[in-house]
């Protein structure tokens, strides 16, 4: 704007972001945890002597379930089955983009008949485009899709082979993301999106960065240099296995640091307790699959 002399007027750059954090009505797949326990190790947070509650599991799965529809989105049930103890990580059986399905290829024997029933259920609820991996390939616990680009983690899961595989099945530009701490097994513990790209805007990301090799760091600092950076107490409680709608951020009671951060950022932390669904190495983003149309 001009001001009385004619010259132009600095306006003060707002800390707060210009754009107004408008959420998007989501599609949400979830699996009870009917069946829930922690019988075998297959993660660093997976210890079969601790006592699991399943009823505290399952209050805390609905409320969970409430929140998400709460806010507006629509939330589909698949069926669990007995002894699949991890279905209710409804993230780890399917990337769908735009309507298209990549299924699921399990590293752990114990989870490896899960990706059926989730073929099953895509198969028996309209999606005519679903493709099974060759290569394994944990979903969306290794795949995040961001708007523009499907970031996808390797090092401990998904196999660096599912990632050409990935972008081949679905047509997006894949970027290969490599993970370095046991604690982060899957990407969707290490990193989540906030607001995905949009017209001439970059996505907005928060991530823990000693959870990637050197190389990958520089990667995200290239392609997010204004990302959040997650502390490691914030990550420690699974903080970063967050579900964001464009403006609210489903993330896990303690990650108190993050829901700060977030909040800076002009979105709306929204807080859930995941403890018994920790001890099996999940957060409220493992038990939720997007269904893109
Ligand atoms: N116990 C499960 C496993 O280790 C937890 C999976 C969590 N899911 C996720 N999307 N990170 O496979």
């Amino acid at each position: 704007s001009l001001d009385q002399t004619g010259g132009l007027t600095t306006l003060p750059v707002p800390s707060a972001p210009a754009e107004p954090r408008l959420p998007r009505a989501r599609r949400y797949l979830m699996c009870p945890p009917e069946y829930f326990e922690v019988a075998y190790a297959i993660n660093p947070w997976m210890d079969p002597d601790v006592a699991v509650d399943r009823t505290e599991a399952m209050r805390q799965w609905q409320e969970l379930r409430a929140v998400y529809e709460r806010l507006g989105h629509t939330v589909e049930v698949i069926n669990p089955e007995p002894g699949l103890p991890d279905m209710v990580f409804a993230a780890n059986s399917g990337t769908v983009v735009d309507g298209r399905v990549l299924g699921a290829r399990f590293r752990a024997p114990e989870r490896a008949a899960e990706a059926e029933h989730y073929r099953r259920w895509f198969l028996e609820n309209g999606f005519r485009d679903v493709i099974m991996p060759a290569c394994t390939n944990e979903a969306e616990g290794d795949f995040t899709w961001t708007g523009s680009l499907l970031l996808a983690g390797t090092g401990f899961r998904t196999d660096p082979a599912a990632h050409g595989e990935a972008q081949e099945a679905l047509g997006v530009p894949v970027v290969s993301l490599r993970l370095v701490d046991p604690r982060y097994y899957h990407l969707d513990v290490a990193l989540f999106v906030l607001a995905e790209a949009g017209l001439g805007r970059t996505p907005l990301v928060a991530y823990l960065p000693s959870a990637f090799s050197p190389g990958s760091r520089e990667v995200l600092g290239r392609l997010f240099p204004d990302a959040i950076l997650a502390s490691e107490q914030d990550a420690a409680c699974l903080g970063l296995n967050a579900v964001s709608d464009g403006r609210h951020v489903v993330l896990p009671t303690e990650a108190t640091g993050l829901g700060a951060q977030v909040a800076e950022r002009g979105f709306e932390p929204v807080f859930v307790d995941v403890g018994e669904l920790r001890k099996s190495g999940g957060g409220p983003k493992c038990c939720t699959m997007e269904l893109r149309s």
